[in-house]
Order: structure tokens, then C-alpha cells, then sequence
């Protein structure tokens, strides 16, 4: 396959999705393949804070959580780009349902790709990920939170389905297709 460049692309790529849709994982392949840099908010703030988002939410609440989420989200968009390169965000999985959030990557003129998987393969990655998602407790919450969001994932730029066949790689190329062809 022919990797596009960076330049070939928008600066700001914003990948969005549920809980275990593979946002992180997505956003490294697909900054590998366009040569250019993945920031995943998630692991900022879980250095910025010494916590993860899940022990920050356990601890001092959502809205805490969100507080510092939103600043994050901010220094990043905020970052010099310094050259000509992309770069890839991965959110995670509430950052895009609030307006607040969503005004600031598009004031940033960022392209944002929802990768929407179905809720079983989410809530299969979910228990089996090992992290703590104090929103995802149970099956029956996750369920409600994956339909209540569903209407915002879907404000996205693009939309890309994921299916259980389907391998990363390609879900990969898929997007770096798509971003090429959007920027001709
Ligand atoms: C959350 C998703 C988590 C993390 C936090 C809240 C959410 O990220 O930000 O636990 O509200 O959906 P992932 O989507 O990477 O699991």
C-alpha cells in the first residue's frame, strides 16, 4: 500500500468512540502509517495526574474528572504542531459528548472519525481489557451509555464501522484512504 504523508492530510486527526471501540490502538497505526504523532488524552492525563481516568473518577467524581479532561484536551489542541505534520488525538469515550469538548476540536479545524462498533464487541473488550472503566460497570449501564451517546458519536465527521472480521490493519487503511481522498 502507499502510505500517505502527512501533508497530505489535515494537521488534526481526532479519533472518537466508545468504550473499547480500539481508539487508542487505531490512532498508533494510523500515525504510523502517515509518519506523524499520536497523542492519546487518556495516558496525558493519567501522567499529568499520577491516576488513571477510571481511579480520578472513583476518587473525586465525574465532573472532576471531566474538569481535567477538558483542560487536557485543551493543552493539546492548544500544542504547537511546530511543522507540517499531523497528528493523531484518540478521546476517550465521553470526551466528544460534551459541547465544551467539541467546540474546542472545532475550533482547532480537527477531523474527527467516530469508529462505531458494535456494543458486544465493546463490552467483550471492556471485561476483558483489565482497566478500570467506572462507567462501564455492569453490561446493563454500558448498554445505556453506548445508546445514549450514540447521537453525539454520530456529530462526527466520519463514520466508520467497525466489524468483528474486520483486522486493525484494515480499519487503518481504511481511514488513512479516506483522509487522503477528502484532502485532494
Ligand atoms: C470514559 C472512557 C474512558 C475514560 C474514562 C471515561 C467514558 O476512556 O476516559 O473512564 O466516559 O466513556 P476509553 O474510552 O479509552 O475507555
Amino acid at each position: 500500500m502507499n502510505t500517505a504523508t502527512a501533508h497530505e492530510t489535515r494537521k488534526l486527526i481526532v479519533i472518537i468512540g466508545f468504550m473499547g471501540s480500539g481508539k487508542t490502538t487505531v490512532a498508533r497505526e494510523v500515525a504510523r502509517l502517515l509518519n506523524c504523532r499520536a497523542v492519546d488524552l487518556d495516558e496525558l492525563i493519567s501522567q499529568r495526574e499520577n491516576l488513571s481516568p477510571g481511579e480520578i473518577i472513583e476518587q473525586s467524581g465525574e465532573d472532576e474528572f471531566r474538569r481535567i479532561e477538558t483542560e487536557t484536551l485543551s493543552q493539546v489542541m492548544n500544542e504547537e504542531f511546530g511543522d507540517s505534520h499531523a497528528r493523531i488525538v484518540a478521546l476517550g469515550g465521553g470526551t466528544w459528548t460534551l459541547q465544551r469538548n467539541r467546540d474546542l476540536i472545532n475550533e482547532h479545524m480537527g477531523t474527527t472519525i467516530w469508529l462505531d462498533a458494535p456494543f458486544d464487541l465493546c463490552w467483550q473488550r471492556i471485561q476483558t481489557g483489565g482497566e478500570g472503566r467506572p462507567l462501564a460497570r455492569d453490561e446493563a449501564q454500558a448498554r445505556m451509555l453506548y445508546a445514549q451517546r450514540r447521537s453525539q458519536y454520530a456529530l462526527a465527521e466520519l463514520q466508520l464501522q467497525i466489524g468483528r472480521n474486520q483486522s486493525l490493519a484494515e480499519t487503518c487503511v481504511e481511514i488513512v484512504e479516506t483522509l487522503r481522498t477528502r484532502n485532494r
